[in-house]
């Protein structure tokens, strides 16, 4: 019992997409928990040991699991493209690259290690979404995951608000979710847990992106914001991913955590049941 629960002493740790945003963010949060951090990306990092990761590509993701060997305790998955990039693009990376770089490195992960993919809030039709992405998780492997965006591939271009990728991003954020509450029945019996985290508007190189896209700042905050309006900053996922990694989490698996401000469930909730609005909240001492 204890802090050191939290702590990554002695922890090997793999953090895709450590070049920027959340992922640089996580890979130096759990760096200062003690972590042996190694940063993959297709851009070199500035933190960790540097080992390229092009999750596009099957070789090189093959080549980036053998390099770092064993054992690796924890896999922070954070490398995504956003909706401004080619549907195929986003589809191959943000899922089937991913889940290929989960299949190569769950060899060497020991029994207690556990794995972290970002999702996103863009998720959140999951549950009513199993049928449309069921075919895409039941390909076997790189190459089939692969061939399945190319025979599919035009189903996604166009989408709602005009978002290039934005279909597709959905699709596999949701293909991502759906498919690590599937992984955590199979990992349970090697002692390996595996979550999503799913953010909304946190302000990364992706987000800047995405304020382009819509036109500005105040049309981005419409879309995804914390309540009141406020972004996330990279960090405040990092944490979260951190404790998702952790020891103080070892019950936890399978999972959809959502690190959004209330922006997300919260707020559907409360526009969904039409709820009275609450008193305002005083900082003052009572009767001063
Ligand atoms: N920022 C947000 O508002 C937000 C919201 C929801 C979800 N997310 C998710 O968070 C994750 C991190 O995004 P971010 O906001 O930090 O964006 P970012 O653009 O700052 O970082 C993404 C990183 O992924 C790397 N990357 C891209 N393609 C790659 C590839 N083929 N192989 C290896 N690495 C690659 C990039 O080089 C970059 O360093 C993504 O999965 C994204 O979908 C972000």
């Amino acid at each position: 019992m204890g802090i050191e629960k939290f702590s990554y002493d002695g922890k090997r740790v793999i953090v895709t997409g450590a070049a920027s945003g959340i992922g640089q963010a996580t890979a130096e949060v759990v760096e200062s928990l003690g972590a042996e951090v190694i940063a993959m990306d297709i851009v070199e990092t500035s933190v960790g040991k540097y080992v390229h990761l092009d999750l596009s590509d099957r070789e090189s993701i093959e080549s980036a699991a053998a390099t770092v060997g064993g054992p690796v305790h924890g896999l922070f998955n954070v490398a995504g493209l956003g909706s401004s990039s080619a549907p195929d693009k986003v589809i191959l990376v943000d899922f089937v690259g991913t889940r290929h770089l989960i299949d190569c490195v769950v060899p060497y992960m020991p029994r207690g290690s556990a794995i972290a993919n970002v999702a996103s809030w863009g998720n959140n039709d999951w549950r009513n979404q199993l049928d449309t992405v069921r075919p895409l998780i039941e390909t076997d492997g790189f190459e089939a995951g692969a061939q399945w965006i190319v025979d599919n591939v035009d189903a996604f271009r166009g989408g709602a608000h005009g978002w290039q990728g934005g279909n597709a991003y959905r699709f596999s954020k949701e293909a991502l979710t759906v498919y690590t509450f599937l992984k955590a029945h199979q990992l349970a019996p090697l002692g390996i847990r595996i979550n999503t985290e799913s953010p909304n508007a946190t302000m990364s190189g992706l987000y800047r992106g995405f304020i382009d896209q819509m036109g500005g700042e105040e049309q981005a905050a419409a879309v995804a914001s914390g309540l009141g309006g406020r972004r996330g900053e990279p960090e405040e996922q990092a944490y979260a991913l951190a404790f998702l990694n952790s020891d103080a989490a070892s019950y936890i698996t399978g999972i959809d955590l959502l690190v959004d401000g209330g922006g997300g469930i919260a707020k559907k909730y409360a526009d969904a049941a039409n709820l009275p609005p609450m008193a305002e909240v005083s900082h003052g001492l009572a009767g001063a």
